[in-house]
């Protein structure tokens, strides 16, 4: 017999050893590890159940916790370190267990398959990083929500079609990504849902001649429920790909804003500043000071929508019940959490001291352009002209003064009464930008009295 198939991890049906490259090529090691803990946490709770039901001795499942323990401090101490010779991280732990507590560690695997164990593993793992971007979520939208609270009378120009269209509050600009990151922060905890379910217990894919207890390590676990189908369990990754989809409109959010502070910190807009602990320089233009942070992030959510894509293609033709092709679930999943985990930290950082807006190119901005036109249409619908009627009149009004270089504002009393004799001295003031974005009182719109509300339902919100 030769002796690396002596310690693979496969019974005694194979003869020769294994190509070197294809043991490289088969071998998960290199980043299942990153599922070690979830896999010593699922092997405690399996050999706790184990020993429950009478399927091993309490004597033999206490050493197997104490092994399994004994593993996990190796490994945070740094001096379990298994190499592609393990194959998988499940394989690792299991030699090492029996290296530590004798032939009871090989035990461990009664009534369990890789299969169960690799699905449990990363559903444990998920679970734990739905936790900690949801509240990387919550600390983004705080940030969000202070910057909104000091810039509720901060004017800017809003825009549709990226022209001038009609002033709105910075903090209603703002608020807008704090309830794209609500919806995102609730949509992942539709995902913790259908991730906190146990497959353990489903065995390769038929279940197990042992009288196990599904419901008990599910249970010790902290998950839910258990898969009702065993085949439909090891071979599920449904939870993934949901997860994968929420962490991808995440991306799609944190680049829309990312995109408009690369517009806001251009010359061309010139509406804010970067500071220099999150701006980076040019290796050969001094006075270069680039927007990095909004630009990676712009750039990274491209990874994050391929590995959606990966996983959909991964998934779609995968006949019942395992296929080795799973393993390649775990690449895309750990880079699209690591991802999102740094992009939403950079840009909380980004948005809390890396951002400084320039007030006084804010208000000249939102002073000298034509996004009040609305308004005069408005006032003189008020005042009964038909709303069409009156949209067509300002449109002239507006041509005339393109003509003459001039604004609304510049139009004398007169000028205005030609137009029509409804107009009153109060036009002045209803074209002013503050009037502009104030008047539009509307449930959910940018009046300020509506924005000091929609504050506040937010700050309530994100307490929950
Ligand atoms: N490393 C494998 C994976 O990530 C573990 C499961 C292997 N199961 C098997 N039947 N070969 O999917």
């Amino acid at each position: 017999m030769n002796k690396e198939r002596e310690t693979s991890g496969w019974s005694q049906r194979f003869e020769l050893a294994l190509h070197p490259a294809i043991a490289r090529f088969n071998a998960s090691i290199s980043f299942d590890i990153e599922l070690i803990e979830y896999d010593l946490t699922g092997s405690v709770a399996h050999a706790k159940m184990l020993a429950r039901t009478g399927i091993i001795s309490a004597e033999e499942g206490e050493q197997l916790v104490a092994g399994l323990e004994r593993i996990r401090t190796e490994y945070r101490q740094g001096t379990f370190q298994p190499g592609v010779e393990a194959e998988d991280v499940h394989f690792a732990v299991e030699r090492r267990l029996t290296e530590i507590v004798g032939d009871v560690g090989k035990k461990l695997h009664t009534a369990r398959s890789r299969n169960d164990q690799v699905g449990t593993d990363t559903r444990l793992y998920l679970r734990d990083r739905i936790h900690q971007i949801r509240q990387q979520l919550r600390q983004f939208q705080q940030v969000l929500l202070d910057l909104a609270e000091v810039n509720v009378e901060t004017i800017i120009p809003g825009y549709t079609h990226l022209q001038r269209a009609q002033p709105v509050s910075l903090a209603h600009h703002l608020l807008a990504y704090l309830q794209m990151a609500q919806r995102d922060w609730e949509r992942l905890g539709d995902v913790y849902r259908r991730t906190n379910i146990s497959p353990l217990g489903c065995g390769a894919l038929a279940g197990t001649t042992f009288p196990i207890d599904r419901h008990y390590s599910a249970e010790l676990l902290g998950f839910a429920d258990v898969y009702a189908n065993s085949l439909d369990g090891v071979s599920d990754r449904d939870f993934a790909i949901e997860f994968l989809a929420a962490a991808s409109l995440i991306m799609v959010h944190l680049s829309r804003l990312s995109e408009e502070i690369i517009f806001w910190v251009s010359e061309e807009f010139g509406f804010a500043k970067l500071k220099d602990s999150c701006a980076t320089g040019s290796s050969i233009m001094p006075q270069k000071k680039n927007p990095d942070v909004p630009e990676l992030v712009r750039g990274k959510s491209g990874r994050v929508f391929g590995h959606l894509q990966a996983l959909l293609v991964l998934m779609k033709g995968l006949p019942l019940a395992y296929n080795k092709d799973l393993q390649e679930d775990k690449e895309a999943l750990f880079d699209a959490v690591k991802t999102v985990q740094a992009c939403l930290e950079a840009m909380t950082i980004l948005l809390k001291e890396g951002l400084e807006f320039r007030s006084e190119r804010l208000a000249q901005a939102v002073e000298s352009d034509f996004s009040n036109a609305t308004d005069v249409a408005d006032y003189l619908a008020a005042k009964g002209v038909p709303f069409r009627e009156a949209y067509n009149l300002v449109g002239k009004v507006v041509k005339t003064c393109l003509a003459a270089n001039k604004l609304l504002k510049d139009l004398s009393l007169e000028e205005w009464q030609q137009l029509h004799p409804a107009i009153e001295a109060d036009i002045y003031e209803a074209i002013a930008p503050r009037q502009v974005v104030a008047a539009r009182n509307s449930y959910g719109g940018t009046g300020f009295g509506q924005v000091r509300q929609a504050l506040e339902a937010a700050r309530q919100k994100i307490r929950d």
